[in-house]
């Protein structure tokens, strides 16, 4: 049988608990200590507040090891004295013992669970919404950056694999130890001699399950990752954007022979990984027999015997069984120790990050209701994360209650200008006002309400049309809910469905058309009301019936709101107040259409280049 190589195991592949196999590092989990060392100060202050119970719990298992030892003094005394002299009172105690002591450190180990997983719960349930509420305070660039799933795993996977490490492992670890030490000084009282020739046995017997165990958890490991494989295929390949995605690419028929693939080569891990689990069975049965076969030997032999009863050998032997367990679990705790500390590392790597869009300290209050919308760019730079300054400069004003167009070609910046209105970015150098206050001076809850945005994706929540209207106003009534569908030209359409208002959008909106999931947007946005709307167009040509409602619908929403609009369309230019030529970075041409058309300057240009492509998709 091939073994294969020890390969990185995926975070996936769940390990942590004491368990009878031994553990392997990850190399990921050694990666990520590099990258970010734990301290264990740290640590121990997550479990400050929990001490009492801590102490509570080892002392339950301390005690609960040294309980359980009575067992082979009690069956030593049941055949040494009680069965020989037919002394039946001596025996009824001792078997009552008997079951006495098994039924109290049953109970302890109830209560030591139960303390145990509560404590760790509870830690995990404080690092899960710190965790959380601190990442909802990053900013866009840090998604973007980050691996789609990755930020997700952390929340769940890793929280809760530290609770299950917290709480199985160091339960597991302080279980072990003490039985391991009070069965070692126990079976050293019950007869010196023989726990010398122990000694020389377990070891052996130990290395021997362990290597039986790595055969078969490589096996695993791989079945593992070929599961997870073929799983990626299954949760891609059979999703609304993987379907259409393989149909229109033609990769159906090569999709299915990967599938067929994967699927085969588990047929053969399975049987693999199920036969070498069978191998581990059967070692550890022939060591279990072979242990205590070894003890008789050396009983029947004068040289060690030493002279020991019956029940003293009967209780050694009982003993020497229970020693190994504790032992292989002890064997393992440096992997563990590694695995919990990439846990808390991958956790605490988060928490850590700083936010780059803080809210202020001292927020300046400013009613929305109240507020006129005049808005001024002063002096703008911004520069991404990546170190190119991407605006270089900007100044405009945009007066209150007026519109305008931002036109310049792709990659010019107008998203990013777009941007900081919002505070979905801020300025590097420079300062966006909202009525001579500055974005980053206002209250988060009062810039949402002020700044409105229309943006080219439009992200419907997978809940009814009620459900994403009212993530606008949580108060509104059905009346507004349709006039606002109205305002957006989305009334008729939504008006016509079966199910109306309750209609589900679908995974990401798929259940209705670009246009419409836009026009749900906007009548979001209507529901809000804001003072100030940033509206970034669609780049993508809408149907000419689609585009003229989208549009009547733009404008319906900004008759009266300052409005910052990203046109690619020539007729929203057409309309604007003023019209805002980007290049590269900076402004190039500024004014009414009329004056741009005049000046036969960059805006002419743009102008007549988007009329003719408008033409050609006419
Ligand atoms: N998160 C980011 N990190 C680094 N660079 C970025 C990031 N987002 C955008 N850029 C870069 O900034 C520049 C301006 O991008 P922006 O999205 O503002 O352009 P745009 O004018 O909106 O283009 P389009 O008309 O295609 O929407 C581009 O060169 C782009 O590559
Ligand atoms: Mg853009």
């Amino acid at each position: 049988m091939a073994i294969p190589e020890a390969a990185p195991a995926g975070p996936g592949s769940g390990r942590g608990s004491g368990g009878g196999g031994p553990a392997k590092l990850n190399p990921a989990d050694e990666k990520q200590l590099n990258r970010h060392p734990v301290s264990l100060r740290r640590i121990a202050a997550l479990f400050a507040p929990h001490k009492g119970a801590i102490a509570v719990v080892v002392l339950l298992i301390t005690a609960s090891s040294v309980i359980g030892l009575a067992q082979p003094f009690l069956v030593r005394a049941v055949i040494d004295d009680a069965l020989p002299h037919g002394n039946t009172r001596l025996l009824l105690f001792l078997t009552a013992s008997m079951v006495g002591v098994a039924a109290l450190t049953a109970a302890i180990g109830v209560i030591q669970t139960w303390m145990a997983t509560s404590m760790g719960q509870r830690v995990m349930h404080t690092l899960r919404v710190n965790l959380f509420t601190h990442l909802q305070a990053q900013s866009l660039g840090f998604f973007t950056r980050t691996r789609g799933g990755e930020v997700q795993s952390r929340l769940t996977h890793d929280v809760s694999g530290m609770q299950s490490v917290v709480t199985s492992t160091a339960t597991g670890v302080a279980s072990n130890l003490t039985t391991a030490v009070a069965t070692a000084v126990a079976m050293a009282a019950l007869s010196p001699g023989l726990s010398l020739i122990s000694l020389v046995v377990l070891p052996p017997a130990i290395w021997l399950s362990r290597r039986v165990a790595m055969i078969r958890r490589d096996v695993t490991d791989e079945r593992q990752r070929e599961l997870a494989a073929l799983h990626t295929q299954v949760e891609e390949g059979l999703s609304v954007s993987g379907v259409r995605l393989a149909k229109t690419l033609g990769t159906i028929p090569r999709d299915a022979d990967r599938f067929r693939a994967r699927s085969e080569t588990l047929v053969g891990l399975e049987l693999r990984s199920q036969l070498a689990g069978r191998w581990r069975m059967a070692t550890m049965q022939i060591v279990f027999a072979a242990i205590p076969a070894v003890i008789y030997l050396a009983a029947g032999f004068p040289a060690t015997s030493g002279g020991m009863t019956i029940g003293t050998l009967v209780a050694f032997t009982g003993l020497q069984a229970g020693i190994f367990r504790p032992v292989m679990g002890l064997l393992n705790i440096g992997v563990q120790w590694v695995t919990a500390l990439a846990f808390f590392s991958r956790i605490f790597e988060y928490l850590d990050l700083e936010p780059q869009i803080r809210p202020a300290a001292h927020p300046v209050r400013l009613d929305p209701a109240a507020v006129r919308g005049d808005v001024r760019f002063q002096d703008v730079h911004f520069t991404y994360d990546d170190g190119t300054e991407v605006l270089h400069g900007i100044d405009l004003t945009l007066p209150a209650g007026t519109t305008t167009a931002v036109v310049g070609p792709t990659g010019s910046g107008k998203s990013t200008l777009a941007s900081l209105l919002p505070r979905l970015n801020d300025t590097s150098t420079g300062r966006v006002s909202i009525d001579g206050v500055d974005v980053r001076d206002l209250a988060p809850e009062d810039l949402s309400r002020i700044v409105g945005v229309v943006s080219q994706e439009s992200y419907l929540i997978h809940a009814s049309i009620r459900e994403n209207l009212l993530l606008a106003d949580p108060d509104a009534s059905d009346d507004q809910l349709w006039s606002a569908l109205a305002a957006a030209q989305m009334a008729d359409t939504v008006g016509a469905l079966p199910d109306g208002l309750d209609t589900l959008v679908g995974a990401r909106g798929h259940r209705f058309s670009g246009g419409e999931q836009q026009r749900l947007a906007i009548a979001r946005t209507v529901l809000r009301n804001p003072p100030v709307l940033v509206l970034d167009e669609a780049t993508s040509a809408l149907d000419n019936t689609t585009e003229a409602q989208v549009q009547l619908a733009l404008e319906r929403l900004s008759a009266g709101r300052t409005t910052l609009t990203i046109a690619h369309r020539l007729s929203t230019v057409e309309n604007a107040d003023q019209v805002v030529v980007l290049d590269a970075g900076r402004i190039v041409e500024a004014g009414t259409p009329d004056e741009l058309r005049a000046a036969n300057g960059a805006f002419a240009r743009l102008a007549a280049h988007t009329a003719q492509q408008e033409d050609n998709a006419a």
